[in-house]
C-alpha cells in the first residue's frame, strides 16, 4: 500500500462563483464574471453562475456530505462582491455572515476551512475603474483582505490570497477568454504585477495569519533539442511558472521573461519596493496542476495567452485526454514537484487543485484512474523529499466551468442542475476510502 503521513491534509476544492448562485442576494453586487457571462457569446450555451449549484442555500447539506466523505479540509473562495459590494469601503455584514455560518458549520464537522480571497470575481465597480491593470486594485484587494481577516481570522487555519493569477491576468486581459474579456497584452502584463502586489499587500494586512497563494503551474517539455524548440519551452516556462514563482520566492522577476515582454509594456509599472512586498515569506505554496505542456517553435505567429512569444506552438503529446481535451500525465505533476524543490527555497506545498472532467455520470472510472495516478505521483515526490503536505481534489461538486458553462463536470459529486440533487460518484466513495486508509 502507498501510505501518506497521518498529518497529510485530505481535501476538496470549489470556488464561489462556480457553486454559490444567489448572485443578487443579501447585498451582493455584480462581479466581472456576472457581467461577462451576461454578454452574449462569451459562455458556452449562454450559461451563467446565477444559480450554479445553489450552494449559498444548500451549504449545510454540502457540508454534511463532506463530513460523510471524511474530508479533513475544504477549500472554497470568498466572494469579494458579497463582502465589499463596491470594492471599497465598509464590509457588508450579511456577506460576512454567510461565510461565518459556512466556516462555523465546517468547524462543527471537524473540517478545516481553507478560504481563498480571490478566485476571479472582481467587483465590477473596480473593473470600471481599470481592473487589475490599475495599481489601485492591488490596494483595494488588501483592504478587502483586512475586512475578511478581521471577521473570520480567529477561525481560519490557512488563507490563500489569489487563485491562479496567471489566468486572471492573461486569460482575463490578453486572450479575453475569461472575464473581463479584454484583449490588451500590455494591460495583461501590468495586471500580473498588480495581482502579485495585491498578494503581498494582503499578506501584510493579515499580520498573524498563515498565508499562501495558489499558482497554476505546469511541467514544460520542449518537443526536441532543436534550439528553437528549447527557446519556445523556455518562454512558456517563463510565462507560466517563473513569472510568478521568482518574484514570490526569490524577490526578482526572471530577466529573460522581462526581455521577452520588454516591447510590450516595459517595466515602469514595477515600483521600488514592490518586489520586497511580493516576496514576504510564504507560509505555503498552493499548486493547481492538471496537465503538462509539450512546446515547440512555430514558424507562423499564433495569438495566445503567452504575450511576447507568438512563435510558439503547444503541441499534442499524444496521450489520452480528459473531456476538456487536457492530456493526462501524472509524471508532469511529479516532475513539477521535484523541480520546485530543486529550484526554489523550501516552502510547504499543497496541491490545491487536481482533477478531471469526464462525461461519465456516476460510474466515473476514468476519474478514479486519473486521481489514483496523480496521488501516486504525489507519494513518489514525497518519498524523494518534496515537502508536500496535502491534496485537494477539484472539485467537490459539478459546477460552472467558466467559459465552458455547465458542459464540463469536474465533481466527485454529481449535481443534477434542474433538481439540485447531489449524488456521490464512484470517485467520491473511492476518495473517502483513500482518506480513511490514509493511502492507496
Ligand atoms: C482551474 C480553476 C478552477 C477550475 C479548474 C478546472 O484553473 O482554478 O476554478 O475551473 O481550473
Amino acid at each position: 500500500m502507498t501510505r501518506f503521513d497521518p498529518s497529510f491534509l485530505w481535501g476538496a476544492a470549489t470556488s464561489g462563483y462556480q457553486i454559490e448562485g444567489a448572485v443578487t442576494e443579501d447585498g451582493r453586487t455584480p462581479s466581472i464574471w456576472d457581467t461577462f457571462s451576461a454578454t452574449p457569446g462569451k459562455i458556452l450555451g449562454g450559461d451563467t453562475g446565477a444559480v450554479a449549484a445553489d450552494h449559498y442555500h444548500r451549504y449545510p447539506e454540502d457540508i454534511a456530505l463532506m463530513s460523510q466523505l471524511g474530508l479533513r479540509a475544504y477549500r472554497f473562495s470568498l466572494a469579494w462582491p458579497r463582502i465589499q459590494p463596491d470594492g471599497r469601503g465598509p464590509a457588508n455584514p450579511k456577506g460576512l455572515d454567510f461565510y461565518r455560518r459556512l466556516t462555523d458549520t465546517l468547524l462543527e464537522h471537524g473540517i478545516q476551512p481553507w478560504p481563498t480571497l480571490y478566485h476571479w470575481d472582481l467587483p465590477q465597480p473596480l473593473e470600471d475603474k481599470g481592473g487589475w491593470p490599475a495599481r489601485d486594485t492591488a490596494e483595494r484587494f488588501a483592504e478587502y483582505a483586512s475586512l475578511a481577516y478581521e471577521a473570520l481570522g480567529d477561525r481560519i487555519p490557512a488563507w490563500t490570497t489569489l487563485n491562479e493569477p496567471w489566468c486572471s491576468a492573461f486569460l482575463g486581459y490578453a486572450t479575453g477568454r475569461h472575464a473581463p474579456g479584454r484583449r490588451e497584452p500590455a494591460a495583461a502584463v501590468r495586471a500580473a504585477h498588480h495581482l502579485l502586489l495585491g498578494h503581498g499587500l494582503a499578506a501584510e494586512a493579515m499580520p498573524d495569519a498563515r498565508v499562501g497563494i495558489t499558482l497554476n503551474l505546469t511541467h514544460v517539455t520542449p518537443r526536441s533539442n532543436d534550439p528553437a524548440d528549447l527557446d519556445a519551452a523556455r518562454r512558456i516556462d517563463g510565462m507560466q511558472n517563473r513569472l510568478f514563482l521568482d518574484p514570490l520566492l526569490r524577490a526578482a522577476y526572471p530577466e529573460d521573461v522581462l526581455d521577452d515582454l520588454g516591447d510590450i509594456t516595459g517595466t515602469d509599472h514595477i515600483r521600488p519596493g514592490d518586489l520586497k512586498t511580493i516576496a514576504a515569506p510564504l507560509d505555503f505554496l498552493g499548486i493547481n496542476y492538471y496537465a503538462p505542456m509539450l512546446v515547440a517553435h512555430s514558424t507562423e505567429p499564433t495569438p495566445s495567452a503567452y504575450v511576447g512569444s507568438p512563435f510558439v506552438d503547444i503541441a499534442d503529446g499524444g496521450r489520452p485526454k480528459t473531456a476538456m481535451g487536457w492530456e493526462i500525465d501524472e509524471h508532469g505533476l511529479h516532475d513539477l514537484l521535484l523541480r520546485l524543490r530543486a529550484d526554489y527555497p523550501e516552502v510547504p506545498l499543497y496541491v490545491t487543485e487536481n482533477g478531471a472532467a469526464f462525461d461519465e455520470a456516476i460510474h466515473d472510472t476514468a476519474r478514479i484512474a486519473y486521481l489514483d495516478g496523480h496521488l501516486r505521483a504525489c507519494a513518489r515526490a514525497i518519498t524523494q523529499g518534496v515537502p508536500l503536505k496535502g491534496y485537494f481534489v477539484w472539485s467537490l461538486l459539478d459546477n460552472f466551468e467558466w467559459s465552458y458553462g455547465y458542459s464540463q463536470r469536474f465533481g466527485i459529486v454529481h449535481v443534477d442542475y434542474p433538481t439540485q440533487r447531489r449524488t456521490p460518484k464512484d470517485s467520491a466513495r473511492w476518495y473517502a476510502a483513500v482518506i480513511e486508509r490514509g493511502g492507496l
